[in-house]
C-alpha cells in the first residue's frame, strides 16, 4: 500500500445505512483499489447534534462499520477504525481551534441551516461541539496528510473549510505539513428516497441494508404511486412515481416493459411493487449474508477495527509530531 496516495472518508454512526449510502460505499470500494484507504466511523460528530440520545451510540458504530463490510468494503484493502479511538483527532481540532478564526465557522452554511431548523422547532441548542464541527471534521481529514477526500456534494463547504485552514496553519508556522485535500466527487445517480424526497432517516423514506425481506416488502408496499391511477387500467405516468424511479435502479432489463404497461394500464401498482420487492431482497441476500456472518463473529470484527486504528494511529502519531514540533509545544 505505500507509495499510493492516501484518502479518507467516514460517515456519522446515527443509524443503520440504507440503500441510499450503498453507491457511497461501492464508491469508496473502487478507490480502496488505487489509494492506500482510510474509512472511519464520526463518532464524536454524531454527538455534535445526539448529545441527549448517546444510549445507541456505540451499538450503531458496530453495526456502520458491519454495514461498511456488508456492503463491499474490503478489510483487507482499506483500513477502517473509529475517529474516538484515535485521540490525535481531539488534539489536532483543539490545537486547530487556536488558529480558526471564528467567523469561518460561523459562516459555514451547514452551521448556520442547522441553527435555523433548530429555532422552527423550538430547540436552542447551538452548542460549541456543533459550532466546531467543520473543524473537527479538518483534523479528521488533515491527520491523514490525504491527496483526497470522496464526498458528497453536500459537504464541499466543508472540504473548502479543510482547505483554508491547511493553508493558514502552513502559513502561520511556515512549514508545509499539510497539502490541501481535494474533494473527490463521485458520478453516483442519487437513489430518491421510497417517497420521491432525498432519502433520509429524518423522512422515514428510507429502507436499510439491514432491512428483513419482510420489512422491505412493507416499506414498498407503502410507496405512493401515480395518485391517477384508482384503477388498474387507469393510464399511469411511471416518470412521476418512485416505484418506477427504483426499478431504474434494481431491474433495469424489465424497465421499458413497466413504463409501457404502466402508460397502457395494463399493469397494477401491485404487481409492479411485488416485482421491485423481489428484486430489491435479490439485491440485498448477498449483503444479508455477509451481515449474518460477521454477526456470528464478534472476534473477526474487533480484529478488523483494532488492526484500523493501530494504521490510523500509526500516521497520526507522525502527523502530531509534526504539528507540535511546528507549534513549538
Ligand atoms: N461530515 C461528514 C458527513 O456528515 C462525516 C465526516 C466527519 C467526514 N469527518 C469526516 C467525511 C472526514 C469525510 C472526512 O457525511
Ligand atoms: Fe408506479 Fe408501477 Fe403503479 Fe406505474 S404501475 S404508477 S410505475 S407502481
Amino acid at each position: 500500500m505505500t507509495g499510493k496516495g492516501r484518502i479518507l472518508s467516514g460517515m456519522r454512526p446515527t443509524g443503520r445505512l440504507h440503500l441510499g449510502h450503498y453507491s457511497v460505499i461501492e464508491n469508496w470500494a473502487r478507490l480502496s483499489e488505487d489509494y492506500d484507504a482510510y474509512f472511519f466511523t464520526a463518532d464524536w460528530h454524531a454527538i455534535t447534534t445526539q448529545f441527549d440520545q448517546t444510549d445507541k451510540l456505540r451499538e450503531n458504530k458496530r453495526q456502520v462499520v458491519i454495514d461498511y463490510i456488508s456492503a463491499g468494503l474490503d478489510p483487507e484493502k482499506c483500513h477502517i477504525f473509529h475517529q474516538s479511538d484515535i485521540k490525535e483527532h481531539a488534539e489536532l481540532h483543539l490545537l486547530m481551534s487556536m488558529i480558526t478564526p471564528l467567523p469561518w465557522l460561523e459562516r459555514v452554511p451547514t452551521y448556520k441551516g442547522q441553527v435555523r431548523q433548530f429555532k422552527d422547532q423550538g430547540k436552542d441548542i447551538a452548542t460549541y461541539g456543533f459550532l466546531g464541527y467543520p473543524l473537527l471534521m479538518s483534523a479528521d481529514i488533515l491527520m491523514y496528510r490525504p491527496v483526497g477526500v470522496p464526498v458528497g456534494e453536500d459537504q464541499l463547504p466543508h472540504c473548502e473549510f479543510t482547505r483554508e485552514l491547511a493553508r493558514r496553519f502552513n502559513n502561520m508556522y511556515n512549514v508545509e505539513i499539510f497539502p490541501e485535500p481535494e474533494a473527490i466527487l463521485a458520478k453516483i445517480k442519487v437513489l430518491p428516497g421510497t417517497d420521491n424526497r432525498k432519502m433520509s432517516k429524518s423522512y422515514n423514506n428510507y429502507i436499510n441494508l439491514s432491512f428483513t425481506a419482510e420489512e422491505v416488502k412493507d416499506k414498498v408496499w407503502q410507496m405512493i404511486t401515480d395518485p391517477a391511477r384508482i384503477r388498474k387500467t387507469d393510464p399511469g405516468h411511471p416518470d412521476i412515481c418512485a416505484v418506477y424511479a427504483y426499478h431504474g435502479f434494481y431491474n433495469q432489463e424489465e424497465q421499458p416493459e413497466i413504463c409501457a404497461a404502466c402508460q397502457a394500464g395494463s399493469i397494477g401498482c401491485g404487481q409492479c411493487k411485488k416485482m421491485l420487492t423481489q428484486k430489491i431482497n435479490d439485491f440485498l441476500d448477498p449483503i444479508r449474508e455477509k451481515r449474518a456472518q460477521l454477526e456470528t463473529m464478534p472476534d473477526l470484527l474487533d480484529d478488523i477495527i483494532e488492526d484500523g486504528n493501530n494504521a490510523a494511529r500509526q500516521q497520526a502519531q507522525i502527523t502530531m509530531e509534526m504539528v507540535r514540533e511546528a507549534i513549538g509545544i
